[in-house]
Parts: C-alpha cells; sequence; structure tokens
C-alpha cells in the first residue's frame, strides 16, 4: 500500500490508511537523527525544492534536515532574490525550477490554495508546508506523531484546540486529521474566532476555556496570527490573554497527564504562559523533532521509493 496522490496538499483528502501508513513509515526514520552519522541513502540522486514565500523557522529548517539525511539534493529558493521580484509567476517559476529535475517542490505560501493551483502545472511532487489559513497537513502529521509516542492511541483521546480556529491551518489541518483516526476534538475560541459551519466538521465548540478544558487528554494552543488577524476580532491582546492563556491554574482543568502542544512560534505570556511551556507537560521541542521523521517518512512515500 502507498499514498494515492502524486502530492500532499492537505489532510482533508487523506485516508485512515494513508495517514497511518504516513506516521509508521515516519517511525522507522526517527531513529536515523539520533545516529552518529545521521544520513540514510533513501533519496539519493532526488532533489527536492524548498520554495518558502512566508518566514519560516521550523518548518523550512525541517524539510531541508529531512532531505538532506535521506541524501537527497536541496535547494532552497529564496523568492525575495529571484525573479520573482521582476514578475514572474508562481508557476512559472516552479516549472523552471521543475525543468533542472526537482522531485519534490516544498511550498509554503499566504494564499489558500496555492499549493493545488501549483501540483495541477508540475509533474513534480507538492508538497503543501502551509498556504494561507487553509492547511498545514506536515504540521498536523508530526502533532499526530506525537501524541501517538506519548499515549500510543489517538482513537478515544479528548483533544482540545485553544485559540484563533479561524485563521488556523494548524487547526483546521489536525481537526481533519484527530476525527478522521477517531480522537474527540474540542475547540475553543471567543466567538469570533470560530469559522462558520465548523460543527460539521464534527467538533465541539466551547468559548469558555475553563469548559473546554475539562478532561481532556491533550491541549494544543495556536499562536495569535497577528499578521493575518482583523483588529476587530479582538477587543484587546491583552484582553484575550486574560480569557485564553494557558495557565497552571486552567490546566488544573485537564487530566493530570494531559500533554500540552503548539506549533510555534510562541507568544509567552498572550495564549501560553511561559512557565507551561517549559513545563514537563509540554511537548513543544518533541513537536519540532517529530517534525524531521515525518517530513522525511512522507518524502520517502512520495519519492515513489516505498512503492518499489
Ligand atoms: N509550526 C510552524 O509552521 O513554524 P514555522 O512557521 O516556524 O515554520
Amino acid at each position: 500500500m502507498g499514498i494515492k496522490n502524486k502530492d500532499l496538499l492537505g489532510l482533508s483528502s487523506l485516508t485512515p490508511d494513508e495517514i497511518h501508513l504516513i506516521l509508521e513509515t515516519s517511525e522507522s526514520f526517527k531513529e536515523v537523527s539520533g545516529r552518529q552519522i545521521k544520513k540514510v541513502p533513501a533519496l539519493r540522486g532526488k532533489t527536492v525544492v524548498n520554495l518558502f514565500f512566508e518566514p519560516s523557522t521550523r518548518t523550512r529548517t525541517s524539510f531541508e534536515l529531512a532531505a538532506k539525511r535521506l541524501s537527497a539534493d536541496v535547494i532552497n529558493f529564496s523568492p525575495s532574490t529571484s525573479s520573482i521580484v521582476k514578475g514572474e509567476t508562481l508557476l512559472d517559476t516552479a516549472r523552471n525550477i521543475e525543468s533542472m529535475q526537482a522531485d519534490i517542490i516544498v511550498l509554503r505560501h499566504s494564499s489558500p490554495g496555492a499549493a493545488e493551483t501549483l501540483s495541477k502545472g508540475v509533474r513534480s511532487s507538492v508538497i503543501n508546508a502551509g498556504d494561507g489559513w487553509h492547511e498545514h497537513p506536515t504540521q498536523a502529521l508530526l502533532d499526530l506523531f506525537t501524541i501517538k509516542e506519548r499515549k500510543k492511541e489517538i482513537q478515544g483521546l479528548t483533544v482540545a484546540i485553544v485559540g484563533d480556529i479561524a485563521h488556523s491551518r494548524v487547526a483546521r489541518s489536525n481537526i481533519y486529521a484527530l476525527t478522521k483516526l477517531g480522537a474527540s476534538v474540542r475547540v475553543i475560541a471567543p466567538p469570533t474566532m470560530i469559522p462558520l459551519h465548523l460543527d460539521r466538521l464534527g467538533v465541539k465548540i466551547f468559548s469558555s476555556l475553563e469548559e473546554g478544558l475539562e478532561g481532556v487528554d491533550v491541549i494544543i494552543m495556536l499562536r495569535l496570527q497577528l499578521e493575518r488577524l482583523g483588529r476587530a476580532l479582538l477587543p484587546s491582546i491583552r484582553e484575550y490573554a486574560r480569557l485564553y492563556c494557558l495557565t497552571t491554574t486552567q490546566l488544573q482543568r485537564a487530566k493530570p497527564d494531559v500533554m500540552v502542544m503548539h506549533p510555534g512560534p510562541l507568544n509567552r505570556g498572550v495564549e501560553i504562559a511561559p512557565d507551561i511551556a517549559d513545563s514537563q507537560s509540554a511537548v513543544i521541542l518533541d513537536q519540532v523533532a517529530n517534525g524531521v521523521a515525518v517530513r522525511m517518512g512522507l518524502m520517502y512515500l512520495l519519492s515513489g521509493t516505498g512503492h518499489e
């Protein structure tokens, strides 16, 4: 069994079996990063191009490390020093890169749907590394991997996703994946940050942090997307923090062995108290470490070697 499509554009279209396959394949790559020589030849001779139109620390570095640990050649393409500034389109840029035999293009873009548009115009595999507020599938995959690592099973868990759901591609991808794998998902946010018809995705909606956290196994705190946020959605950042910042008091509502996650970057003191972010309950740096394994597993499967 393999992945049906040449691309990974989002998790809404993956089957539970495909998600499990990516997680299991990634597990086999995790130990590579613990070796003295962190390299396997799985993607030798392949070329991966990182095409990031938005800033990134974790995702871009992680894709680069993952590709290098698989022995691929990696190009980090910087739009600001490319002919994009002369007016070349995304598709023309990608087609030019592809003509130099790129096998995988990793795209981060501010427009929802950019990765899908690109995937229709090139033969290379396209991986969506975040497209506007739409999806961030590899973040959700590494979140699932981290939950499974600590809790063993995802089915039957209660997971709370807290914060700016409306602008969060991380929330959307996690909702699709967690519900497919049998978790019960709660979203906790001010009413202005809940998208219309969200209940159709099978989640329970709370506006009170205290009520929403009662008895949960996992908490995923979201970054307040200040760059995408309409000012009208919030009275003030301070007011938001007073109602939705995860503090020690709020955390006591959850199960004693709750795990606290955050995709990063953190706004310390806004959505998460610094002592919680640095506590034993938090797995934020485990998420980052697992991102490399998950991206190795995914690129291995998409490169076609997984089908051989
Ligand atoms: N989680 C995440 O996407 O972080 P970066 O924006 O730093 O890549």
